[in-house]
């Protein structure tokens, strides 16, 4: 998919159903590496990412079926310890195999990761924390060799609450000595899923859902079914597509108790929204009001819906202001949306948005994943036709963009 055409102006009337979480499964796809048996993963997205991960697992010997979005992983034997470069650049999650491969075979070689374009995304606080469990780390060139005599439980502190170095760690702490008490934890809802996949496979794991985990290694683990929860950033997405171009939808197994923080905002913009279990039932009229962001670590506004952010501001009424806190390099989208008319103005971490009340339609590129979803959030609000091109980041993260957005009633196809 190499090109988006979305036609504006429209308002949207539908209903979605929100695929399976991206930044859940890749970790639990990892967390299979850990045991020497079958592991069950239902409501897997059909997305780039996965695929990639699903190469990287069957590379070390692991038996992956993939069908009606359950995936299966049979990591019975592993036949091979390393990530290959192509592989490891193609995708971030790609390091979290490190400390699942330390943990079952008490060696890794890998890559730094490749990902998003949003910014640095150094690794050293995975480094730090995988060496004090007492892991033997090499850092030659691009490659990271790792290995272990054993990997010991202990007491680790990140400096910064990472949501990779939080999976690394966790990964490693199933399958080492003791216990492994990590502070500092992310405590994004992805961290939780992972959590709970893992107790269901048998690990005990104490303050899930809290910035200090405690995991009891094991070597008993057992085959397990678990369901990837519906994609807060994808279920962002859309909600964000309605508040731009106006109307009303309704979002199933959008996972709105992961959404407090952005709902409020949304509310504050003046969008209605109704929740009911897993359902999220929006409306929108008019144009939303300006409002100021500020991204951070969960429950904060996550960094990974600002580009929607900065399209809701510039087709608001009004001066907004966003903050991003995460990713330095996150602004790239506003370049794009400059060529639609908005009015964007970015000093360091922080953009003042003038919100113009509408956008034009125009020739666009997408930067990276979620800007290139973003992107297509301001073709449905702006007027005419926007052509968002390079959207092979979009894949990797959304399973069938313009088939959900058509399903909202948007009118946007993909030209191949
Ligand atoms: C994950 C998500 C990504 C999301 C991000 C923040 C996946 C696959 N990706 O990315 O969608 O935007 O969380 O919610 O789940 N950092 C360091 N050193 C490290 C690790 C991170 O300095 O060792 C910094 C990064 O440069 C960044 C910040 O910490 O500024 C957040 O990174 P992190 O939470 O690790 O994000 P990812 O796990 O890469």
């Amino acid at each position: 998919m190499s090109v988006i055409v979305v036609q504006g102006y429209y308002p949207l009337k539908g209903e979605v159903e929100i695929q399976g979480s991206k930044n859940a499964v890749l970790p639990m796809m990892a967390a299979a590496i850990l045991h020497k048996g079958t592991t069950v993963l239902k409501h897997v997205p059909m997305i780039q990412d996965v695929f990639c991960m699903m190469g990287i697992l069957e590379s070390m010997g692991c038996v992956c079926r993939f069908c009606d979005h359950t995936l299966t992983v049979d990591a019975g034997e592993l036949t091979c310890t390393g990530v290959s470069k192509e592989r490891g650049r193609a995708m971030r999650s790609s390091i979290i195999v490190l400390g699942a491969l330390l943990g079952r075979c008490g060696e890794a070689d890998v890559y730094y990761p490749g990902g998003c374009s949003i910014g640095s995304r150094p690794i050293d606080l995975h480094l730090a924390a995988l060496r004090q469990m007492g892991a033997v780390i090499r850092e030659e060139g691009e490659a990271l060799r790792a290995c272990t005599r054993g990997l010991k439980g202990t007491d680790i502190t990140l400096s910064y609450p990472s949501v990779g170095a939080t999976e690394n760690v966790i990964l490693a702490a199933v399958r080492a000595s003791g216990i492994t008490v990590l502070r500092g934890a992310a405590r994004e809802p992805e961290i939780d899923a992972l959590c709970r996949m893992l107790s269901s496979m048998g690990v005990r794991i104490g303050g899930i859902g809290t910035s200090v985990l405690k995991i009891q290694g094991t070597k008993d683990l057992a085959d397990a079914e678990y369901q990837v929860p519906g994609d807060r950033i994808v279920a962002g997405t859309y909600l964000s597509a309605v508040i731009a171009a106006g109307g009303e939808a309704l979002l199933r197994n959008a996972s709105p108790g992961q959404l407090a923080c952005v709902l409020n905002i949304m509310r504050e913009m003046g969008a209605r929204i109704a929740v009911s279990g897993d359902a999220v039932r929006i409306s929108m009229d008019g144009r939303p009001r300006a409002v100021s962001i500020e991204t951070s670590p969960y429950p904060g506004f996550p960094t990974d819906l600002q580009s929607m952010a900065l399209v809701l501001l510039s087709v608001g009424r009004g001066k907004g202001y966003l903050k991003e806190t995460v990713f330095e390099g996150r602004f790239a989208t506003a370049k794009e949306l400059h060529k639609m008319g908005a009015e964007i103005i970015i000093e360091g971490t922080e953009a003042c948005v003038t919100g113009k009340g509408f956008l034009k339609g125009a020739g666009v590129r997408a930067c990276d994943l979620r800007g290139g979803a973003a992107l297509a959030v301001a073709g449905l609000a702006a007027e005419g036709e926007t052509r968002i091109t390079d959207c092979g980041h979009i894949v990797r993260g959304y399973e069938d963009i313009c088939g959900d957005l058509q399903h909202l009633g948007g009118i946007i196809r993909r030209e191949l």
